[in-house]
């Protein structure tokens, strides 16, 4: 076996075995399989796609490339939610408190946000002395005492993903769905919760276009962990505008934070307690209509808000102090009618440029910047009013970018947030 013959079976889209595979995976982790034969077979992939088992073979060997967690010391049924990303996506930060102030346990590993969408960690570090980087024991102590813990995967885990997923994303091979759904499940069973469920985004902002892919993608994610006993459920969301009203690392925890004192955006709470009521009802063995209840009391009386501050506190954050700090400027609307689209991809790149994420995985970000919208899909607006705010701290924009990116109709359009849920 070589991987010259490998590259070449894909190309000619032959299904790979399992051997193959493991040789490609295995050589590319100790360094035998070159940076450029990867890239060749990953375009390959790319193009060719996978069949469901080349994807499971291909799962099981990123999984293997590393340890996994023993989660075995956490009491109870531990949850892990995972989104393909999007823009504005804060979700995770609002979800893991409301369910641990209802006592579910939520283990999460989470990423730093690469190209324009972005991350939670990056958002968490934004808040002052947020320590990202818990040891095993500390990650599981913390979900028994308090019922919830957010960190950086560790080193070890899924090693095979950190590699393929850095080439991935320098060689225009990200949005290949067999790739995605091994990279995410590959973490995700390395990381071992009992149930996942998966937010798969949909739409110009999201990996996942159409909603056939991202049907597609959730069956391979829900079969994958049907083979390892693990419950995964799929739920399909809007990502054709953003999500909520703040995009930006530090502007986007300020609106956390607004959401768990029970003045979250309409969009932005529909996922959070759609995901919660997903998760209260398999946990608690109820119906998801008794599941939102149980989520929507503890919004109101602030309960979610307390885990929150708990979680910030024992992570080592200061709440106190903070603040945004950068400049800001309006951008006024030139038209009047009702907003039909909000480009989420063109402000995702705005944001980018602005220097609330990264191009290259060794960039440093600006935690303070970012954009606020004040319209969304379906407002009315007056000429003269303001569609949205850019914070800066550096002249790298342009206001029509921003302008250009809200797209006007003369009556309401169509605009879903949830599409669906794809169970096992
Ligand atoms: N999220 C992941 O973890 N991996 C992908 O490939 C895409 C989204």
């Amino acid at each position: 076996m070589n991987i010259k013959e490998i590259i070449n079976k894909k190309r000619l889209n032959k299904e790979l075995t399992k051997e193959e595979i493991s040789y490609a995976v295995n050589g590319f982790v100790d360094g035998s399989v070159a940076d450029y034969q990867m890239s060749a077979l990953l375009m390959a992939i790319t193009i060719n796609g996978m069949t469901f088992l080349e994807t499971l073979n291909l799962t099981d060997c990123m999984l293997k490339s590393g340890e996994i967690l023993d989660l075995s010391k956490i009491d109870g049924t531990v949850v892990d939610k995972h989104s393909t990303g999007g823009i504005g996506d804060k979700v995770t930060i609002i979800l893991a408190p409301l369910l641990a102030s209802l006592g579910i346990k939520v283990a999460k590993m989470s990423g730093r946000g690469l190209g324009y969408t972005g991350g939670t960690i990056d958002k968490l570090e934004g808040i002052d002395g947020f320590n990202v980087s818990l040891d095993e024991d500390k990650f599981i102590n913390q979900v028994n005492n308090i019922n919830m813990a957010i960190t950086q995967a560790t080193a070890n885990l899924d090693i095979a993903d950190k590699k393929i997923y850095a080439l991935r994303d320098v060689t225009a091979t990200v949005d290949s769905i067999a790739l995605i759904a091994s990279s995410i499940m590959s973490k995700k069973l390395a990381s071992n919760a009992d149930l996942i469920v998966i937010d798969v985004k949909v739409g110009k902002g999201a990996l996942m276009k159409t909603k056939k892919d991202a049907i597609k993608l959730a069956h391979y994610l829900i079969d994958i962990g049907k083979n390892y006993n693990k419950k995964v459920i799929c739920i399909l969301t809007n990502m054709n505008q953003p999500l909520g009203y703040y995009i930006g690392n530090k502007l986007e925890i300020k609106e956390s934070i607004e959401a768990l004192k029970g003045e979250g955006a309409k969009d932005l709470m529909e996922v959070v307690y759609s995901i919660a009521s997903i998760i209260i009802s398999n946990v608690k063995n109820i119906s998801l209509k008794e599941a939102y209840e149980l989520a929507h009391t503890n919004i109101e009386n602030k309960k979610a808000y307390q885990s929150f501050k708990k979680f910030v506190k024992e992570q080592g954050g200061n709440l106190d102090k903070f603040k945004i700090d950068a400049n800001y400027v309006d951008i006024i609307s030139d038209k009047t009618g009702y907003i039909s689209e909000i480009d989420a991809l063109e402000i995702g790149k705005i944001s980018l440029n602005l220097g609330a994420g990264r191009l290259n995985k060794n960039d440093n970000i600006d935690y303070n910047v970012g954009i606020q919208l004040l319209k969304k899909v379906n407002d009315r607006v007056k000429k003269g009013e303001v569609l949205g705010r850019i914070y800066y701290n550096s002249e790298n924009f342009d206001f029509n970018d921003l302008k250009k990116c809200f797209k006007f109709s003369d009556h309401k359009v169509n605009c879903e947030t949830i599409y669906g849920k794809i169970d096992a």
